[in-house]
């Protein structure tokens, strides 16, 4: 297993104390600690939208046995209860491992201001907090889940796809990973992120289609009950307008005016039937996040969007576990990384 990159004990215990704190207002907290990254100009309109979704953020809805995200209600279909929380950990550790022990792809020197959108339970800001001690990390979700964060982190209650209230041409790197199903208008998004990072900034995003493939001879038949599943949530997702399928990020990002974009595929196999120990290891992890994230990813989809039973949903997941167990099936998908960088201001004209 890959280690930890920082401090895991310290982030194990932030979460035991978070999710023990039955009263836990998120605003008042998430407030203290970020309001002075704000401009003076900036600070005070921010502090009172950011208060006024963070104040209601933990009356979370709670339907076929699965909590659910209460600021913008509705607008992701995941969960966000300990098991949710816990599959993304699994997949922190399992994109560490297919990027080579790295957090990022983008070549960043000295970032000075990090914001990660869609943080969840904010494993990745933290871990950046640590590599990059000089920089300001701040993570937003619609859900407040994270940890106690390290001084130069902090967390805000925000819908990615609200205004931006942040200072614009301000941030070094902006991230997302695994937002593929909270964003329903991504020209909108990737304007915004272009808005607010800094002439020379980064923004990258690792996200994980779930369009499965097969490295078999002969395709196995398309009605197993995996392959319904994973049409099933394309359709869903598609028809909710927010894609787990989308995979257009490259051609979207130049469109904002990004440049230098690059895109890079890893392949992620389901379970371990790759021949080297790598590939081995990283479809362990897959396994893990499968058996754990395809009812959570498919139960809201399937039954608020597509109107299902969620008896009959539950029963084609069984099966769907059953076959993603089949090795022979050598089922994988890809994580696409794609980076690009805001152009330097042009030259002032005298
Ligand atoms: C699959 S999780 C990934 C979490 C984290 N990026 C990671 O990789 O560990 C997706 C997260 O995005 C958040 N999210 C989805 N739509 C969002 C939106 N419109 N604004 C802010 N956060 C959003 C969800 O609440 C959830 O925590």
């Amino acid at each position: 297993m890959a280690e930890m990159v920082a401090s895991p004990q310290t982030y194990r215990e932030g979460r035991e104390e978070y999710s023990n704190k039955a009263d836990y207002d998120g605003g008042s907290s998430i407030l203290s600690t970020r309001d002075s990254f704000f401009t003076p100009s900036t600070s005070s309109s921010r502090t009172s939208a950011a208060r006024s979704g963070a104040s209601s953020a933990s009356n979370y809805r709670f339907e076929h046995n699965r909590r659910y995200h209460a600021y913008r209600d509705g607008h992701y279909l995941v969960p966000n209860d300990q098991q949710e929380q816990d599959r993304m950990d699994v997949v922190h550790q399992m994109m560490y491992l297919l990027l080579d022990n790295e957090l990022h792809l983008s070549p960043l020197k000295e970032p000075r201001r990090i914001l990660d959108v869609g943080t969840g339970t904010g494993v990745w800001a933290i871990e950046m907090a640590f590599k990059y001690p000089n920089a300001r990390v701040i993570g937003n979700d619609l859900s407040p889940i994270q940890v106690s964060p390290p001084p130069n982190c902090s967390f805000d209650v925000e819908d990615a796809e609200s205004d931006w209230l942040y200072p614009t041409n301000n941030f070094d790197f902006i991230h997302t990973r695994q937002l593929l199903g909270g964003i329903t208008n991504w020209p909108r998004f990737f304007q915004q992120a272009y808005d607010h990072i800094r002439p020379g900034g980064w923004l990258e995003l690792q996200e994980t289609p779930a369009n499965p493939f097969t490295d078999t001879a002969t395709p196995p038949p398309s009605d197993l009950p995996i392959f319904r599943v994973l049409s099933l949530l394309k359709l869903a997702s598609l028809n909710a307008g927010r894609a787990f399928s989308d995979e257009s990020f490259k051609s979207q990002m130049e469109e904002a005016g990004f440049v230098d974009v690059q895109e890079t595929r890893f392949r992620i196999p389901l379970g371990p039937w790759e021949r080297d120990s790598r590939g081995k290891e990283v479809g362990r992890y897959n396994m893990i996040n499968f058996m754990e994230g395809l009812e959570g990813y498919s139960l809201a989809l399937f039954t608020r969007v597509l109107g299902m039973e969620v008896e009959k949903v539950r029963e084609l997941i069984e099966g769907a576990k059953r076959d993603g167990m089949n090795r022979k099936l050598r089922i994988y998908f890809w994580l696409v990384v794609v980076r690009g960088r805001k152009p330097e201001a042009p030259p002032a004209s005298t």
